[in-house]
């Protein structure tokens, strides 16, 4: 097996078959999925009953409650955009589940019908990005909570727009139900222990007793610095590719690019645990 770093936010592993990696294979990719938070994997064939068994190795899965669930395999949300829809999943710079107590650990991509061209996938790692600010602004951003939210991304509000773009994210009860949960701005990763920026555009509402008014202008520059960052990895999907990242060390962009054409991925997430502060 050989991992070749592509930038510090994503690697290629070659040379191996996921389906059958024994457990020093394994050990090496945790290793590489913690230095890098994005494994990207090459002329791979796993069925849905091989990635769930993969996924498996790698954490306990977690049942997404708003994408629509595989027809055979709940354990796989679709990630789909069909001909006709506009939308599409992801298309804007984020992190998974940051609305949950314990988010989510990461997730792994498999492509299953790719759109001719386009339809990358973007990545850039959140630990590199809080090592290139200062240390001034790295101690004032240490004592800010932030408050994340599901509901306006799959609640009722929501769940009305995907109406009109095909209805693929289910579930409004679910993310009504879902209380807004605070978590450290500066997080200690779980697994490499470096200080990483926990906020993203898709799900971070405003700082820990702040209004929203007053945390936009701070959370805009955040985020334009993180979106700035010099190492973005871009994903050129081919048939056989699958990705593993990792959600508390990496933001990702699902480019829409390629309407009027169909792309379908399956998704499995795994869980997580409470994220600390650095
Ligand atoms: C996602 O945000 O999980 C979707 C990524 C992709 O479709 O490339």
């Amino acid at each position: 097996m050989k991992i070749e770093g592509r930038s510090s936010a994503g690697a290629d592993v070659y040379g191996v078959d996921l389906r059958t990696i024994d457990e020093a294979g394994l050990a090496s990719l945790k290793a590489a999925f913690a230095d890098y938070g994005l494994l990207i994997f090459h002329e791979q064939a796993l069925t849905p009953e091989d990635h769930i068994a993969l996924a498996g190795r790698f954490g306990e899965i977690n049942i997404n409650r708003f994408f629509e669930a595989h027809p055979a395999h709940p354990e796989i949300a679709m990630v789909r955009k069909e001909r006709d829809q506009l939308q599409n999943i992801g298309g804007g710079w984020h992190t998974d589940h940051s609305y949950d107590v314990d988010p989510a650990l990461g997730s792994i991509l498999v492509a299953r019908e790719l759109p001719p061209q386009g339809g990358d996938t973007l990545f850039l790692n959140t630990s590199d990005a809080f090592d290139r600010l200062s240390p001034g602004f790295q101690t004032m951003l240490r004592g800010l909570r932030a408050v994340h939210s599901a509901k306006h991304i799959f609640g009722v509000q929501a769940a009305t727009a995907a109406e009109v773009d095909g209805d693929r994210l289910g579930n409004a009860a679910a993310a009504e139900g879902l209380a807004d949960v605070v978590h450290p701005v500066v997080v200690r990763h779980p697994l490499s222990g470096r200080p990483t920026l926990y906020v993203n555009p898709a799900f971070t509402l405003h700082f820990e007793g702040w209004t929203a008014q007053e945390s936009e202008p701070l959370l805009r520059q955040l985020y334009a610095h993180m979106a700035a960052a010099p190492g973005v990895c871009r994903v050129r999907w081919a048939p056989g590719m699958a990705a593993f990242w990792d959600n508390r060390s990496t933001w990702h962009y699902a480019v829409n690019d390629y309407h009027g054409e169909r792309r379908e991925m399956h998704r499995i997430t795994l869980e997580g645990c409470a994220l600390e502060a650095a």
